[in-house]
């Protein structure tokens, strides 16, 4: 341990650390038994199918150009997502991730002592963001039942200091939408000054006829930032690309505190590709429908509650403490997460895997003794 020199700050040391999914073995381990299909990881929402063949061309392609520093704008890769969007350029602003992009939107708008409403359990980096900054998460619970975000709650927690409320729509982990009414009905009750973003990371997989993304709604509410990424569909998670669309005075805003090539050649390049390759994302969307639906039913038929789920992974109250069952599923290589760390400790959220992976999880899950005692 090197002895500490600097100390940092305060806020710091109250982020935890990201729990691995699988403690007992290092990163180098679970890549190796990931590469030999000896362990499913069901646990970080990533597609199993894998990139588009085109993307992977077009990241090769582009390779031979990493001696360069590529366009710090990412300007073509804005406008394909701007034209794919229906927004201008200027509407287009790119993180490194996701991640990054949410980042971004709070390092432009969250100073000391500044509030960000979020529902609770949600993706954890609105309220780690906010805090980096010194900001105030306030974390509103979700409904009991139906776990739908409580709109009306979120709306009694903005307050004077409130700069942004996130809402991610789907949400993860519990995989339930809001719907375009209330979703319309909520941005016309949030003050004008309030930033919404709205986190539409798994909007892909989206079934559901009432959802509307917040896209549509910019002219509407040019206070709503959305935010979405290539690791979910497009499979280019290890990439790191993600975007957010917003008026272009906010986008302004946030370019100002961006690093300058925050996204890389290949994933610009890799990016672009994969949107322009529809006929794999509706591959990947339909499998994945489609797998949805087969494993919501086999947890249903082990008694087990499924939330219904509008994205490519499943939150499920199994009635009884799920740590034990994700621990014994991962002793027999299936990594799923519990979910006492997002508060509902009788949950599992289990990312959908192939069909193969699936099956085989099911085989394992139906023969847990922990389950079959509590039934
Ligand atoms: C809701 C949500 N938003 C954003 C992200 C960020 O994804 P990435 O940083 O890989 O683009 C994730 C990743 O799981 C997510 O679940």
């Amino acid at each position: 341990m090197i002895k500490r020199q600097v100390a940092p700050r305060t806020v710091v040391e109250t982020i935890k650390p990201y729990a691995p999914g699988w403690p007992d073995r290092t990163p180098a381990e679970l890549c190796r038994l990931l590469d030999r299909s000896e362990v499913a990881k069901l646990s970080f929402n990533e597609s199993p199918y894998g990139p588009s063949p085109k993307a992977v061309q077009a990241m090769q392609q582009a390779a031979c150009q990493v001696h360069l520093y590529y366009d710090m704008e990412a300007k073509a890769l804005r406008q394909k997502i701007a034209e794919r969007s229906g927004v201008a350029i200027d509407n287009v602003y790119i993180g490194n991730g996701g991640d990054e992009a949410i980042a971004l939107l709070v390092n432009a708008f969250v100073a000391p002592g500044d509030e960000v409403v979020l529902p609770w359990p949600t993706f954890g980096q609105y309220a780690n963001a906010t805090t980096i900054m010194d900001g105030v998460p306030v974390k509103v619970p979700v409904r009991e039942g139906d776990l739908m975000a409580d709109l009306p709650a979120m709306l009694a927690a903005i307050t004077p200091r409130t700069k942004i409320v996130f809402l991610c729509n789907p949400n993860n982990p519990t995989g339930v939408v809001v719907g375009g009414a209330e979703l319309r009905a909520f941005l016309a009750a949030i003050p004008s000054t309030v930033l919404v973003g709205l986190d539409e990371a798994y909007i892909d997989y989206v079934a559901d006829d009432a959802f509307v993304t917040g896209v549509s709604l910019l002219d509407e509410f040019p206070n709503v930032v959305t935010i979405r990424t290539f690791s979910k569909v497009y499979g280019l998670a290890g990439m790191r690309v993600g975007y957010g669309i917003g008026h272009s005075d906010v986008v302004t805003l946030v370019q100002r505190v961006r690093p300058l090539f925050n996204v890389n050649t290949l994933a610009q390049f890799g990016a672009m590709a994969a949107l322009d390759d529809a006929e794999f994302v509706e591959l990947s969307v339909r499998q994945n429908a489609a797998q949805r639906q087969w494993l919501s039913e086999r947890l249903t038929e082990l008694g087990w509650r499924v939330l219904p789920s509008q994205t490519n992974f499943i939150f499920v109250d199994t009635g009884m403490d799920a740590a034990p069952l994700a621990d014994a599923a991962r002793a027999a290589g299936f990594i799923i997460r519990a979910g006492a760390g997002w508060g509902f400790p009788s949950f599992l959220r289990i990312s959908l895997g192939t069909p193969q992976q699936n099956a085989a999880l099911v085989e394992v899950l139906k023969k847990l003794p922990m389950q079959q005692e509590n039934r």
